[in-house]
């Protein structure tokens, strides 16, 4: 993982915007959620123009254009369209001709669920560079009169560039594991979709199911990503967590035994950007300079499905 580069649209909605329209108050949301604000796209601006943005400054960063790329993909739960994918859009508009397009759904856990497959790919011989991208525009499956929800998210997009090396060594993707469980499908779920019902449809979550999946199943992903890629907790320089709550959050770093400073948050900035939230976080901390070239990462998520994964990762390129 050679570079990142991320996108927020200009439009920040405050908890006490929010709580002009729903019943709702600054107060409960710090308190169990850790959230203060979230930006939310303007009319018109799409889940593609956020993984544009986002796209072109990862490119940047690695001193790449899009010719360079050989595999787009984007995790997303908001497309355009149903089809075409976004990842194709975004190929046009990077003009990566020759690469690989498509998108993939794991919600919250997209991203490493896209991570997995972009570096199974690459080891595999489909090519020498690729682009994975998280990007949401999750205010558009809202139900905005759902205090319980509505809240809770907010838009943005976030990629990263991974490239294959001779003299990789152990950088890059050091362990990757990814899990399923579609009996807990009913605690988080959109009341639509092509084939069920015309409609988009709307998040629907029992909150305090997910949350207690969320805390169980990421400490346990976690040691198995750990054990996979023979290294303890300590061996970690930064947790770069899914941000769907900071209460979540802080639940990983004690059973991490990580220092504070070690764990990156921006909950309170972005609230739960689903896909794009690890991305988001990640591209933060490289750009104030707490991340730096060879640091080790651990990155999280769980997201509906149940989906969740954890990824360990040598951030940067040898030296
Ligand atoms: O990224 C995908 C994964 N998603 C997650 O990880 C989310 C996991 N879940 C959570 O983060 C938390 O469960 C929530 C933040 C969603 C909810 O927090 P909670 O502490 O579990 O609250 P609750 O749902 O038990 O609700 C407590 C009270 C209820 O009132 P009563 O029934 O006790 O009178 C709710 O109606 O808080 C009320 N409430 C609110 N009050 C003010 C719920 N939402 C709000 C709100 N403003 N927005």
């Amino acid at each position: 993982m050679t570079a990142v580069g991320s996108y927020l649209p200009a439009n920040v909605v405050t908890n006490e915007a929010l709580s002009s329209f729903v019943d709702t108050d600054d107060a409960w949301i710090r308190r169990r959620t850790g959230i203060a604000q979230r930006h939310l796209v303007a009319d018109g601006e799409t889940t593609a123009d956020l993984a544009y943005h986002a796209a072109t400054k990862a490119l940047a960063n690695a001193g790449l254009t899009g010719g360079d790329i050989d595999l787009i993909i984007i995790a997303t739960t908001t497309p355009d369209n149903t089809f075409p994918s976004t990842a194709t859009k975004l190929q046009h508009m990077i003009e990566a001709k020759g690469a690989i397009a498509f998108d993939i759904q794991a919600v919250c856990a997209g991203f490493v669920y896209a991570l997995d497959i972009a570096d199974a790919m690459l080891q595999s011989g489909r090519g020498h560079r690729a682009l994975v991208v998280g990007a949401e525009s999750f205010s558009k499956l809202l139900d905005w009169e759902d205090r319980t929800t509505c809240v809770l998210f907010g838009d943005g997009a976030g990629a990263v560039v991974l490239e294959l090396a001779d003299d990789a060594g152990d950088w890059g993707i050091r362990s990757s594991v990814l899990h399923s469980d579609g009996a807990y499908r009913d605690i988080l779920y959109v009341d639509g979709g092509p084939s069920s019902n015309a409609a988009v449809g709307h998040v629907r979550m029992e909150g305090k199911e997910v949350f207690r999946h969320a805390v169980e199943k990421l400490a346990s992903v976690m040691d198995e990503a750990l054990s996979a890629a023979n290294m303890q907790a300590g061996d970690i320089d930064w947790l770069v967590p899914h941000q769907a709550n900071v209460r979540i959050i802080d639940a990983m770093q004690k059973k991490m035994d990580l220092p504070s400073d070690r764990v990156v948050r921006t909950v309170e900035q972005h609230a739960n950007t689903s896909a794009a939230s690890i991305p988001l976080a990640l591209s933060a901390a490289v750009d104030d300079g707490r991340i730096k070239n060879g640091d080790v990462l651990a990155m999280e998520a769980i997201g509906g499905g149940l989906v969740w994964g954890a990824a360990l990762v040598k951030f940067g390129r040898p030296s």
